[in-house]
């Protein structure tokens, strides 16, 4: 039997949700192979891996060599790829990948008692420069107080000083070497939780043509007052630089926190929040006001086409519950087919969002709901509505049970837009316990060259006959 710090050759059988992969290590004892997990491997590539630890049914392991290399690899198109962590797939073929990933969404929906056609995946429209909202950590070297501004490498809180990272737009990289060029406030150490600024966020619209930007720094509102000047200062200077830029902000996060904003949010100049506009395959376009804490999708080209799919769902004249509905993303996308929208969401500057683009989009039969989702479809079902879809659109912990039982009692269909084919299928299993099947499902890669999936799965109640 394999023990922890053997080195044994094995080859990659699948890759596995999360950044895995799997070999077996075949011996007398087990002659069906023991399953071994290797970090970053292709399939197909033969190995030499080091066991780290060896557990009842499975080991985990680590590459020490290449001996032959799959022919799925390639190489990274980011210089940055092995200090950054963040695109964890770049060495493999964008389609191969693709292709795993649809397997994973397979096996996830294996584990149901029932059989769901599984339809092609989407691929994202773009492979690079996709990305739309960026969450830059920054902080200071010790001695020469250079400014770091990057993404935390992995399992670590130090910052990758990221100068060009290709799946976001370029603008990014330039707003990034301003900030490193002209901010002179300090910025943040975590170790002594001294220091001004902490991260620095841009939300861009999909054309580019507008920023958003929030400093997010480390004061209160009595310090931050005293250097408000030198603040707007800096936002005069890189609107003045950068005409793209419509907006900048201050959050202000004195707490000892991952989170990284507090509930604190002030303007600098100009607006406080952007306007994305999202474009359907049929050519109607839906427009949206996104402010710094509201949650909207991070690749919006291709959250249009995993929206287009839930409107081929949607019968006309339909009413529709958008649970989980963010700034009203999906309610407003599908409102052509809808008599009346009702929206849910916890985030209270999202719901005041939500109420903005409902008009903006002249939606006139709508309603938000402010508060917790459960909460929310309690009183629903008290007061005896009916919905005839309900879009979910959980975080990745999906759905809670009483959630479930209480959407179950008010409407026949669900669209459910997952980020998580573990928590969907734990979902749709509880689902089907209430009657409810999902009939279709379909991959769609929102973030290529990651180990993320998303997924729209149609679930129907089942007719008793
Ligand atoms: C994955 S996002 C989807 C948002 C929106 N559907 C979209 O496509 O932009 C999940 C949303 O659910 C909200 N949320 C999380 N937990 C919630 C809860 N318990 N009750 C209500 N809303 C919740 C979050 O604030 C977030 O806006």
């Amino acid at each position: 039997m394999i023990k922890a710090g053997d080195i044994v050759e094995l080859e990659i059988e699948k890759l596995l949700y999360q950044g895995s992969s799997l070999a077996r290590y075949y011996s007398d004892e087990t002659p069906s192979g023991f399953s071994v997990f290797v970090f970053g491997g292709a399939v197909e590539d033969k190995l030499k891996v080091k066991i780290l630890k060896v557990n009842k049914s499975y080991a985990t392991g680590e590459i020490v060599e290449i001996v032959k290399p799959s022919k799925y690899r390639k190489k990274p198109f980011c210089p940055l790829f092995n200090a950054c962590g963040g695109c964890f797939y770049q060495y493999l073929d964008y389609d191969f990948l693709v292709e795993q990933k649809n397997n994973m969404l397979k096996e996830s929906f294996s584990k149901l008692d029932y059989d769901v056609e599984i339809l092609n995946p989407i691929k994202s429209p773009n492979k690079e420069g996709y990305r739309r909202k960026i969450q830059y950590r920054v902080s200071q070297t010790k001695n020469s107080k250079r400014l770091l501004v990057g993404y935390y490498k992995e399992k670590s809180h130090d910052i990758v000083n990221i100068k060009y990272c290709p799946i976001q737009p370029k603008i990014a990289d330039d707003l990034a070497q301003f900030l490193r060029d002209n901010w002179a406030l300090g910025a943040y150490v975590e170790k002594t939780h001294k220091g001004l600024l902490r991260a620095f966020i841009l939300r861009l619209s999909s054309d580019l043509k507008s920023v958003l930007i929030t400093l997010v720094l480390n004061s209160n509102l009595e310090d931050y007052l005293k250097i408000e000047n030198d603040v707007l200062d800096f936002a005069q200077k890189i609107t003045s630089k950068f005409q793209v830029v419509k907006g900048v902000n201050v959050n202000l996060n004195p707490n000892k926190t991952n989170l990284i904003f507090s509930c604190d949010f002030k303007n600098v100049l100009g607006d406080e929040y952007i306007v994305e506009n999202l474009k359907s395959q049929d050519g109607t376009v839906k427009s949206y006001k996104i402010s710094p804490e509201s949650f909207f999708q991070v690749n919006p080209d291709c959250a249009s086409l995993i929206f287009d799919e839930a409107k081929k769902y949607i019968d006309d004249n339909s009413t529709i519950l958008d649970a989980y509905g963010g700034v009203g993303t999906i309610g407003i996308y599908l409102s052509d087919k809808a008599r009346k929208i009702y929206l849910v969401e916890e985030n209270e500057s999202a719901t005041k969002n939500a109420k903005e683009n409902f008009k903006l989009n002249n939606c006139k039969n709508y309603e938000v709901f402010l508060g917790d989702a459960k909460e929310c479809f309690r009183k629903f079902l008290k007061e005896k509505k009916t919905f005839d879809t309900v879009i979910l659109d959980p975080p990745r912990a999906g759905c809670d049970k009483e959630a479930l039982d209480l959407i179950s009692k008010m409407c026949n269909k669900i669209i459910y837009i997952s980020c998580n084919p573990q928590t969907l299928v734990r979902d749709l299993n509880y689902l089907f316990e209430l009657n409810f099947k999902a009939k279709q499902t379909r991959m769609a890669d929102m973030f290529p060259y990651s180990y993320h999936l998303e997924s729209i799965t149609l679930v129907e109640k089942v007719q008793d006959v």
